[in-house]
């Protein structure tokens, strides 16, 4: 084989590892740890403010009090999902028609709060 050859593949060995490592990391790394879920869980949420932000975003699709509508009931979420599940749900858009939300670590931590209220 040329030499020049095997420093490809080389190469490409080393660009799969590296490749690898990084997807080990994105996947392993559990959620609660990333930037944006633990500045959202450490924030204290205002239900009050949240509740605003679920009428305006939300409450087409859930109802105004989270009795359900084209999407489920919320009433209760808390005692089914973990505050790391339902940030994930609420940002990753992993369920269309439900779309891809991005508040910032307040207005997230805010929405928490108010659906801890829903019962
Ligand atoms: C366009 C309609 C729509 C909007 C707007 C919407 N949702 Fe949803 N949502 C859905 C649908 C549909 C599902 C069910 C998805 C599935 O499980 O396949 C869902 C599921 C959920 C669930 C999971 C409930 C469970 O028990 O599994 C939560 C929590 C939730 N939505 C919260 C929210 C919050 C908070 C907002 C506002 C920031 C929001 N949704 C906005 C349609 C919507």
């Amino acid at each position: 084989m040329a030499p020049g050859r095997t420093g490809l593949i080389a190469a490409l060995a080393v660009l799969a590892l590296v490749a690898a490592v990084v997807v080990a990391l994105v996947l392993l790394l559990p959620a609660r740890h990333d930037p944006y879920t633990r500045s959202s869980l450490a924030l204290p949420g205002d239900a009050e403010r949240g509740g605003r932000l679920f009428l305006i975003n939300c409450a087409g699709c859930h109802g105004i009090a989270g009795q359900g509508l084209v999407g489920p009931r919320l009433q209760g979420v808390d005692q089914r999902r973990s505050d790391v599940w339902l940030i994930r749900q609420v940002t990753s858009g992993r369920t269309p028609p439900m779309p891809r939300f991005q508040p910032d670590p307040q207005a997230m931590a805010d929405l928490l709060a108010h659906l801890h209220t829903l019962h």
